[in-house]
């Protein structure tokens, strides 16, 4: 059974393939961890690159990446050592993220997708937003991501509005 788990050198060799699924595919592998992973790019084929990537995902609970980024929780969704995906739980809503952004960014790697792996993602996050004080989840997606917002109302999400090319949905984390 996938699970989420915390960001680990183990799954180099099955992140990598992933990576390289992204870019068969003219993916852009920055929807594989978000924005500004450019830096590490270059280096995570090596493990010591690699390694520093880990670090900085597991160091962004308290340490943003970008000074305008809030804290935020990083995991991987995994089965055994093998990387199916990345979900992302941001601590607390910055005006950005209130109007566009949302509280949980996610992504499945090309090869597992259509298999429901976002769908359980998603639902075993929200126990983990809970965790961190948060009741009710903000989860967006573009308007023409038709499997996002599948995802998304899957879990429970209740449509507020839409937003500059954006939906906004909010899903309660617990009773
Ligand atoms: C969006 C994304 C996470 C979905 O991942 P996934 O594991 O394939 O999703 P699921 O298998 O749980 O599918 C959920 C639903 O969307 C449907 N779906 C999946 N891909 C689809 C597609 N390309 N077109 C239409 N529907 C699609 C599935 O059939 C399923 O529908 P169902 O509930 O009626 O059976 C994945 O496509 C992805 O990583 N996209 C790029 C990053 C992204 O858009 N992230 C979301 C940001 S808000």
């Amino acid at each position: 059974m996938p699970r989420l788990t915390s960001p680990d050198v183990r799954f180099h060799a099955s992140f990598l393939a992933a990576v390289r699924e992204f870019t068969e595919t003219d993916l852009d592998a920055a929807a594989l961890l978000g924005e500004d992973v450019g830096v590490y790019a270059r280096t995570w084929e090596e493990p010591e690159g690699f390694a520093a990537l880990v670090d900085m995902l597991l160091a962004e609970t308290e340490r943003p990446r970008r000074p305008d980024w809030v804290e935020m929780t990083n995991l991987w969704w995994a089965e055994d050592d093998t990387f199916l995906g990345r979900l992302s739980i941001r601590h607390r809503l910055s005006p950005y993220l209130l109007e566009f952004g949302g509280h949980i960014g996610y992504a499945v790697r090309p090869g597992a997708r259509r298999r429901g792996q976002a769908t359980a993602m998603l639902g075993a996050a929200l126990p983990l937003c809970r965790h961190l004080g948060i009741d009710r989840a903000l989860v967006t997606c573009d308007t023409d991501n038709i499997a996002s917002r599948k995802v998304i109302e899957a879990n429970g999400g209740e449509f507020e509005d839409q937003r500059g090319g954006k939906l906004r949905y909010w899903i309660r984390t617990g009773n």
